[in-house]
């Protein structure tokens, strides 16, 4: 492993605030205390198969499975044998009852417009769309990939490839041209479905302008979809491209949905790893959906009134998993926003609880430093009280942001939901449980119930309580991603092999004398800026493929608000020097490739980097100076000693 000080970091925390949740919360919730917490736990360890088996009676199946796992490390199956569809799951069964006519989304653009789809209205749509997929030649199996802003019909796609048995791959919409080319390729999507653009911060974002360059050297996409949202001029190229209205108008409002393996891969997506390439996580059909099922029961109480928001774009694994799948197998009503917090003024999300009465709300703590700058003043003036539980993920929270959640936004009555899961674990893994789990500002408390998690060694031996360690799992989950697309080396390399007979995550952790856990951040070379991973390999690759650097290396500073900021030293070809102007180029460059989140906050030009005598770039030690320490620990391994010292000399 890289080496990455993580695992050497005492933990300067200290947090002995804790809070229990209200009773009253407690007595509505479907887990209500810690006993029946701990009971169903304790069922789940002694006897996993059966405790899953159980659960899977959740789903509706079209043929019931055999086997509940078939675990030959690291591959892993769930419930083998069955078959079941996952629109249909999402959707039809909600149909014949009275959750036919209940708001399935509710939609609020960033001009202001708004729409509402009822779970009826969505099969029609969904089923229009599965039919225009089929008739441009989409099968069970092919790849389709969606570029599109937050519109119901992002959602919309996605259901509509799971009716058919075809596999999607979403690309966020921040992502530049060429990222997007390089998933459309890794993937061989075979159609792109797209908007002319999207609404953010009153400027429209040219997601088909990026589409029309991503395909000038994407050969697997034939046919490209475009939804007409902004109205914004688009070239349409003939026999490509088809606009989304006359292709879905001319649709059936009734398709059969597919029945597919409980493996099925329902979907792909892009996450950042620490090579340069981007990783296609898989994930499957009936594990993953009774994962994102089950957490939104135990995690978010979730029940039949209730508004549920959770903010992230459906770009991301927490859209997939808590804007589309989870909640909708659950038959709750979503809330979806298009565009930014900003936008018109710093209130539009308090805006949007008022008006729908949300009732959960979830989002990440990089968000909620965010407000905390903007003031309280704009949370006031708005009645939140519908509000009756919140969330965070994507990064640790720090326990002041945490508290202010708690105030300001939960007026002291809200349990929190510190929830800690990754891309490739498909849903949640560690995390209160509202009604039953006291809550320390900070921990993500403890792992759900079915969920072997542990702090151990690089051997892999547990450490004591207060320890810092690695933190794994160690037993199969049924969410659990199954391979890396086209890349099953790299999954068994990645995840299964650094630390023996378990799943790595990647990241530390503690776990303190009540077994609750507390993320320390990654300890490979990804950096978490925003709550958005970035591999910083990817970074770097991006620099030097501009003509002037030589070398590059890519670390994250602590930042107040971003959780982590990206700091780039670059080392120049031949005599050049550094300037501002290439500076800037250089931001620029990186946005271009990877898109505007990943452009670096800092560039430092340095005419050498620190090395060891093996010619390994010595990031612990960038990490550090990029954090103004001044002690650097252990610098015997350097080859160049002065190569410090000049890089200190230059700090800005
Ligand atoms: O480092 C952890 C951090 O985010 C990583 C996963 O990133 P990604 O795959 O993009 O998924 C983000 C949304 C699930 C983790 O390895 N992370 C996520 N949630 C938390 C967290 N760190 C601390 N506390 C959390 N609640």
């Amino acid at each position: 492993m890289p080496d990455h000080p993580a695992i050497d970091i005492e933990s300067v925390l200290k947090e002995d605030r804790k809070f229990p949740p209200a009773a009253e919360f407690s007595r509505r919730a479907l887990i209500k205390s810690m006993a029946e917490l701990e009971a169903l736990s304790r069922r789940a360890a002694e006897d996993p198969e059966g405790f899953w088996k159980e659960c899977a009676g959740e789903l509706f199946w079209f043929k019931p499975f055999t086997k509940v796992l078939d675990w030959n490390f690291p591959w892993v199956k769930w419930f083998v044998g069955g078959e079941l569809n996952a629109s249909y799951n999402c959707i039809d069964r909600h149909l014949a009852g009275p959750r036919r006519n209940k708001a399935a989304l509710i939609w609020e653009g960033e001009p202001g417009d708004s729409r509402i789809l009822t779970y009826q209205m969505l099969a029609s749509e969904v089923a229009r769309c599965a039919n225009g997929l089929r008739s441009l030649g989409v099968k069970a199996g092919d790849l389709v990939a969606i570029y599109m802003p937050m519109v119901p019909e992002a959602v919309i796609a996605m259901l509509a490839c799971a009716r058919i048995g075809a596999t999607h791959s979403v690309v966020f919409g921040g992502f530049s041209a060429d990222a997007l080319r390089d998933r459309i390729n890794d993937a061989e999507a075979k159609v792109c479905i797209t908007a002319d653009g999207g609404w953010r911060r009153g400027q429209i974002v040219e997601l088909k302008r990026n589409v029309d360059e991503a395909l000038k050297e994407a050969p697997s996409v034939h046919k490209c979809v475009v939804l007409k949202r902004c109205g914004n001029h688009v070239e349409m190229r003939a026999g490509r491209d088809v606009w989304w209205d006359e292709l879905m108008d001319a649709q059936k409002a009734v398709c059969e949905p597919v029945s597919v393996d409980s493996e099925h891969p329902l979907y792909t997506l892009y996450t950042s790893g620490t090579t340069g390439k981007p990783k296609g996580v898989v994930h499957s059909t009936a594990g993953y959906l009774l994962h994102v099922l089950m957490t939104m029961k135990w995690v978010f109480d979730i029940k039949d009134e209730d508004i549920f928001w959770c903010t992230a774009d459906i770009g991301w694994v927490t859209g997939h998993s808590y804007t589309v799948y989870g909640p909708l197998a659950a038959g709750a009503t979503v809330v979806m926003y298009e565009g930014a917090p900003n936008a018109p003024a710093n209130d539009r999300f308090w805006q949007i609880i008022e008006k729908y009465r949300v009732n959960i709300f979830y989002t990440a703590p990089t968000a909620i430093r965010t407000f905390i700058k903007w003031g309280d003043e704009w949370v006031h003036k708005h009645d939140l009280s519908s509000l009756r539980l919140l969330g965070t993920v994507g990064e640790p929270i720090n326990p002041e942001a945490w508290m202010w959640y708690h105030k300001v936004i939960g007026r002291e009555k809200c349990p929190i939901v510190d929830t800690w899961w990754q891309t490739e674990t498909g849903a949640i893994l560690i995390s209160p449980v509202p009604g039953a789990t006291p809550t320390k500002p900070g921990s993500a408390t403890r792992p759900l119930p079915g969920i072997a998690a542990d702090v151990v060694t690089r051997e892999g031996t547990s450490v004591g309580p207060n320890q810092g360690g690695f933190l794994v799992i160690k037993r199969p989950w049924p969410g659990m991603l199954r391979t890396i697309f086209h890349d099953p080396d790299r999954y068994k390399k990645q995840y299964f092999e650094q630390i023996p007979g378990v799943y790595t995550t990647g990241d530390g952790a503690r776990c303190d004398e009540d077994g609750y856990f507390w993320i320390m951040g990654r300890v490979d070379d990804v950096i978490n800026v925003s709550g958005h991973r970035l591999g910083t390999m990817e970074v770097e690759s991006a620099l030097v493929s501009h003509p002037a650097v030589a070398e590059a290396a890519a670390v994250g500073r602590p930042d107040d608000l971003k959780g982590q900021a990206l700091v780039c030293f670059v080392t120049l070809e031949g005599r050049r020097k550094g300037d501002d102007r290439l500076r800037e180029e250089l931001r620029n460059h990186v946005g271009k490739e990877i898109g505007a989140f990943a452009r670096p906050d800092t560039i430092r030009f340095t005419d050498a980097l620190p090395k060891t005598r093996s010619g390994k770039i010595m990031r612990r030690l960038l990490r550090q100076i990029a954090a103004g320490d001044q002690a650097l620990g252990d610098t015997t391994t350097l080859e160049d000693l002065s190569v410090l010292a000049r890089l200190r000399e230059d700090e800005e």
